[in-house]
């Protein structure tokens, strides 16, 4: 059994993240959704009418948290896919009106239910690879009726889903065709109208913004983050995707949760993570897709930072919602330990949801939300087997998902 923390300790940081704290032999008690106890096996107390599952030569480690996906949208977009083999960028394509635009028309086309049908298949495909909690964005909605109905989607799956789910609004994500030249005007409608719409029906539990050249610039950033703040919704923000524009140290200057993508850093922006609180999260599943540099995930850890792992799991950027390719990517192409990886994908995603009180690890008194490997040799053949499926069970709140 890996994955072990103190129940108080809520994310790992530099070097604590090299140690994946181990029981081998171990026994676990779960008792109403929760875990009561652990041990070694020669100390197991002696328990009756209690439900037992043997897993020897089996390795259990808490469930992946998948901080950052798009999963609600309308269709897929593999035709962009073969534009980028033949040339074109990505943003190329969304300058065209392809990209988040071209997500937005296809939702605007499609109703509630079918959004909700489709989204909870991802979401029942990405717990097969492991994952027992997650983050769903709107941002495919650029207007308000369509991204509240993206987040009435969203808080529907809270309710239907077997796995935790964080909401976030994600209205500033692309300027929609009608305000391309009036930005303006569309960023009010995300802080005056969407935000606290949402906010007050309880539809988000944080906000976003793509702060990103012909998207939204810091300004724009820190209006739709203190916006968030007014009405009681932290930000964790896309930023320094393709350019720095100063995004890094502006949002973990007005408080920003995380910040997200990272592909490209300067010593600024590090020196602005080292010294606050804001979570670093890399999307090395968007890096592969598209082709782009890797986030510099090894220089942040040995900075010292609690770095995350997410899969930013959408239609354009990262088709792919599979936890353990993201951990493999991080070893293979960020240079992170198995350990590092599995760390930055299950506690410190997590705590960039404001969740590892709960979730994340194996600690007394945390949600069993934990995986079940198949008999596999060790925890470093889990990214070591890239591409393939560990998990043999996933266990929800206690209950073993079939
Ligand atoms: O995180 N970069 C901005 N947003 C998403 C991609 C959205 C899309 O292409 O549909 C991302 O990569
Ligand atoms: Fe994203």
């Amino acid at each position: 059994m890996a994955g072990i923390t103190e129940p108080q300790t809520l994310s790992l940081k530099g070097t604590q993240m090299k140690t994946l704290k181990t029981i081998n032999n171990a026994w676990l008690l779960i008792e109403n959704g929760l875990i009561l106890s652990f041990g070694e096996m020669k100390n197991l107390p002696e328990s009756k009418g209690v439900d037992i599952l043997n897993v020897s030569g089996q390795i259990v480690l808490p469930a992946f948290v998948d901080s950052h996906t798009h999963l609600v949208f309308a269709e897929w977009r593999e035709h962009e896919f073969i534009d980028r083999i033949n040339g074109l960028s990505y943003q190329e394509i969304a300058a065209k009106g392809g990209g988040i635009l071209n997500s937005a028309e296809k939702l605007a086309q499609t109703s509630e239910e079918v959004l909700l049908k489709f989204a909870l298949t991802r979401i029942e495909e990405v717990m097969k690879t492991g994952t027992g909690a997650i983050e769903i964005k709107s941002g495919y909605g650029l207007n308000l009726d369509a991204e509240m109905k993206m987040l009435r989607v969203i808080k529907k799956l809270k309710e239907i889903a077997s796995i935790p789910i964080k909401s976030t609004l994600l209205g500033a994500h692309a300027v929609p065709l009608k305000y391309r030249n009036n930005k303006a005007d569309y960023l009010k409608i995300v802080t005056n109208e969407m935000i606290p719409l949402a906010a007050s029906e309880g539809l988000a539990d944080f906000v976003d913004v793509f702060c990103e050249k012909n998207n939204f610039i810091v300004e724009d950033m820190l209006e739709v983050i203190n916006a968030g703040k007014k009405h009681g919704l932290r930000a964790k923000v896309h930023v320094n995707q393709f350019n720095i524009l100063g995004g890094v140290p502006a949002a973990v200057g007005a408080g920003a949760l995380s910040v997200d993508h990272l592909e490209v850093m300067n010593d600024i922006d590090f020196d602005a993570l080292i010294s606050g609180n804001t979570i670093p999260t890399a999307l090395p599943g968007c890096s592969f897709f598209l082709d782009l540099p890797y986030a510099p995930a090894r220089r942040m850890i040995d900075s010292g930072l609690p770095l995350c792992l997410a899969s930013d799991y959408n239609p354009g950027s990262s088709p792919s919602g599979n936890m353990q390719f993201i951990v493999s990517l991080a070893c293979i192409k960020q240079h992170l330990l198995p350990a590092e990886a599995i760390n930055a994908a299950t506690i410190n995603g997590a705590a960039s949801l404001g969740l590892s009180h709960e979730l994340g690890s194996i600690a007394v008194g945390k949600k069993a939300n934990i995986i079940i490997t198949k008999e596999i040799p060790s925890i470093d053949f889990i990214p070591y087997s890239f591409g393939g499926n560990v998990v043999d069970k996933l266990i929800v709140g206690g209950h073993i998902i079939d």
